[in-house]
């Protein structure tokens, strides 16, 4: 098992990753406490019982809750019911929910933690490739409006992440690949000798090689802890985690949540980012190529798929002025000077907006 350390302050935390941890990894844990496992439908049957029997077997009297696989519940209504489920299991300030699923439930569970009796105990135990590397880690939660995705939620940071790679067996393949899209992003945003080993070692992970899935999420969480250590609440550094997002969220909303993932997506919005960094940052064209050549490889989609060069500009344009890093209607780029260096906040030229979406 690996530990890494999230610094920050008193709400420090560790993230442990390694094989077996649902079944060996919760040592340290207070004994005799509440807790409620929210899972999802898909998720729960794989591993709920393995993750209540560990907090069992610490004295712990444990309840556990299914919401339904998918974006849809990450809802007020789905959280309304989680909110009941949390009083009927008697749960009190120190008291834990245990959030054990992907990006959804982590999300979900997360706020839950974040507002129920104004806070409870959080421990987020990952289970798809992109809440691995990514959203079970830096604190944010919450839930979708009709509006908008993410439009209500907190900064709450989690006592422990529990990383199991093993639950990576049984995630499809096309959500594995999906979550390979936020691994992409940190060897472009922060780390080019990372960015060169999934290069070599590309057909290994798609394998998902031990040694190798290892080291990439273990490098994974390490960028972003360090980023999320400086700039916890995204008032700086950490708006580089964007890198691809802001085309990439107005492609999921304006092509409809079920059409794309959230990494197919956030991969043809980094094909649109290298194309901006090409014009506006002096990017060198081979280097854009490099990556754009190895989310191909990993099986993402370029921004010339029929099904994203064919969204109607227009409504992607508006989709990406209600982002949430838009400043007055102005959508804030990061953009790539070279490989592992990025620059934050870039304001681009209408005409070269759309002229890198339409032309390359
Ligand atoms: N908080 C953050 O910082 C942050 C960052 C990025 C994304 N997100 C959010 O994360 C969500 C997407 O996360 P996601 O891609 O994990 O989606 P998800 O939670 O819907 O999981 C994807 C699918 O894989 C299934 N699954 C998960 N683990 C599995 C396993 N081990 N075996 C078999 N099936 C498994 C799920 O049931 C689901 O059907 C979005 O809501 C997005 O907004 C949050």
């Amino acid at each position: 098992m690996k530990t890494l350390q999230v610094g920050l302050g008193s709400r420090s935390y560790g993230i442990r990753i390694g094989r077996g941890l649902l079944e060996s990894g919760w040592s340290g844990l207070p004994e005799n406490k509440r807790a409620l496992i929210i899972s999802d439908s898909n998720v729960d049957p794989l591993y709920g019982d393995r993750c209540q029997d560990a907090l069992s077997a610490l004295g712990w009297q444990v309840s556990r809750e299914v919401v339904p696989a998918g974006e849809n519940s990450k809802s007020i209504q789905c959280l309304a019911g989680l909110y009941e489920r949390a009083v009927e299991a008697g749960l009190d300030r120190s008291s834990y929910i245990v959030a054990l699923g992907g990006g959804v439930v982590g999300d979900l569970a997360g706020f839950l933690a974040a507002s129920f009796l104004r806070g409870v105990r959080l421990i987020q135990v990952p289970t798809s490739l992109l809440a691995l590397v990514d959203s079970s880690v830096g604190g944010k939660t919450g839930v979708n409006l009709p509006q908008g995705k993410n439009l209500v939620g907190s900064f709450y940071q989690p006592d422990l992440v529990l990383a199991d790679l093993a639950c990576l067996d049984t995630l499809p393949p096309r959500e594995y690949v999906s979550g390979l899209a936020e691994v992409v992003k940190y060897g472009v945003i922060w780390d080019a000798a990372m960015f060169g080993r999934l290069e070599k070692e590309r057909q290994a992970l798609l394998d998902r090689d031990d040694d190798v899935l290892s080291a990439v999420v273990a490098r994974s969480c390490e960028i972003k802890a360090e980023v999320v250590s400086v700039d916890e609440r995204e008032s700086g550094v950490r708006a580089i985690l964007n890198f691809g997002h802001t085309l990439g969220h107005a492609i999921e909303a304006v092509a409809g949540y079920e059409r794309w993932l959230h990494g197919e997506a956030v991969a043809a919005g980094a094909d649109y980012a290298l194309r901006l960094s090409v014009s506006q940052k002096g990017m060198a064209a081979a280097e854009a190529e490099r990556v754009r050549a190895l989310q191909a490889q990993l099986g993402l989609p370029r921004m010339t798929h029929p099904d994203i060069a064919g969204l109607p500009w227009d409504a992607l344009r508006r989709a990406m002025g209600t982002d949430k890093k838009t400043v007055a209607g102005t959508p804030r780029f990061v953009l790539a000077e070279k490989l592992g260096a990025v620059n934050f906040g870039c304001e681009v030229s209408e005409e070269d907006l759309e002229r890198a979406f339409r032309e390359g």
